[in-house]
């Protein structure tokens, strides 16, 4: 295994940084464990409500699949409301760590190492659910990646299983450059996060915490419309997408979109 740098590094020139790799350098030990006071479990909980359980049930949902664990805060979410998780990464400090979140609540995750682009070499089981949550697939830079990531949950899917995608609002930031009021979503207190640069390809996000520390994530900034056209384009039938969880939204106001992307065969209504 490899570990995490001690500090973050974008070299010289941080905006020419947009490497699909570089989110195994991104969170750094010190990043990881403010990241639990990023997101507030607490808070989020209360934000978030019963969507994602409501979600998985009522498409059948039991056995899920969470492939950007991160510290954790899904997985044990969902092992508490009664699924069976399996919990994936590409970094081993976020997997430790969300273990580790998981044992003193009481919860003993069943981890796997994996990087998303080649997911079920690691990966041997299919699954009711995949979810890929905390705007996480924007972590991959080339479109290449993402089609191959996107095949990849798809192929560990049952043959009626769903994928659940959620994203920032990007289209909000590239469109108005208006700063998402981020307290919707991750509601760790003193801790801001804000786009520092955004352009085509590039969205380039600062982490200040009270403390006074600062970090930054590269990510790209999906359109919302792209995404649902890639998930297609992979072969999902159906993809339903929430704004901050509501079915009905004005585009530019919701912080988040979560995409319900349904493997399930959707005939054509007969004429
Ligand atoms: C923003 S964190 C989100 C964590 C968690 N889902 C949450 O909502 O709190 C993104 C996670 O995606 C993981 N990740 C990014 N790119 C990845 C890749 N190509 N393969 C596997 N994991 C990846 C990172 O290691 C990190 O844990």
């Amino acid at each position: 295994m490899t570990y995490s740098p001690a500090q973050q590094d974008y070299g010289q020139d941080p905006l020419s940084v947009r490497d699909t790799d570089k989110y195994k350098e991104e969170y750094v030990h010190s990043f990881v464990e403010k990241w639990d006071e990023l997101i507030d479990w607490e808070g989020r909980a209360q934000a978030e409500g019963d969507f994602f359980i409501r979600t998985l049930k009522e498409h059948g949902a039991e056995k899920v699949l969470d492939v950007a664990t991160g510290t954790g805060f899904h997985s044990v979410q969902l092992l508490k409301a009664g699924f069976e998780v399996t919990s994936a990464d590409g970094s081993p400090e976020m997997l430790a760590r969300a273990f580790n979140n998981a044992r003193k609540r009481g919860h003993i995750l069943r981890t796997i190492h994996a990087d998303w682009r080649w997911l079920n070499r690691d990966v041997h089981d299919l699954y009711d659910a995949v979810i890929c949550l905390g705007n996480s697939f924007t972590h991959l830079h080339d479109e290449k990646d993402r089609r191959k990531a996107l095949a990849e949950y798809y192929a560990t899917l049952r043959h009626d299983g769903i994928l659940i995608l959620d994203q920032r609002n990007y289209d909000a930031i590239l469109d108005k450059q208006i700063e998402p009021t981020h307290n919707y979503y991750y509601c760790g207190e003193d801790v801001s996060a804000s786009p520092e640069y955004v352009d085509d390809s590039l969205a380039r996000f600062r982490y200040r915490f009270s403390d006074g520390s600062t970090y930054h994530l590269n990510m790209f900034p999906l359109r919302k419309n792209y995404t649902q056209r890639l998930m297609q384009e992979v072969g999902f039938q159906r993809v339903t997408t929430y704004g901050d969880f509501k079915e009905t939204y004005r585009e530019h106001e919701p912080d988040f979109f979560i995409h319900v992307a349904e493997k399930r065969y959707i005939p054509e209504d007969p004429q």
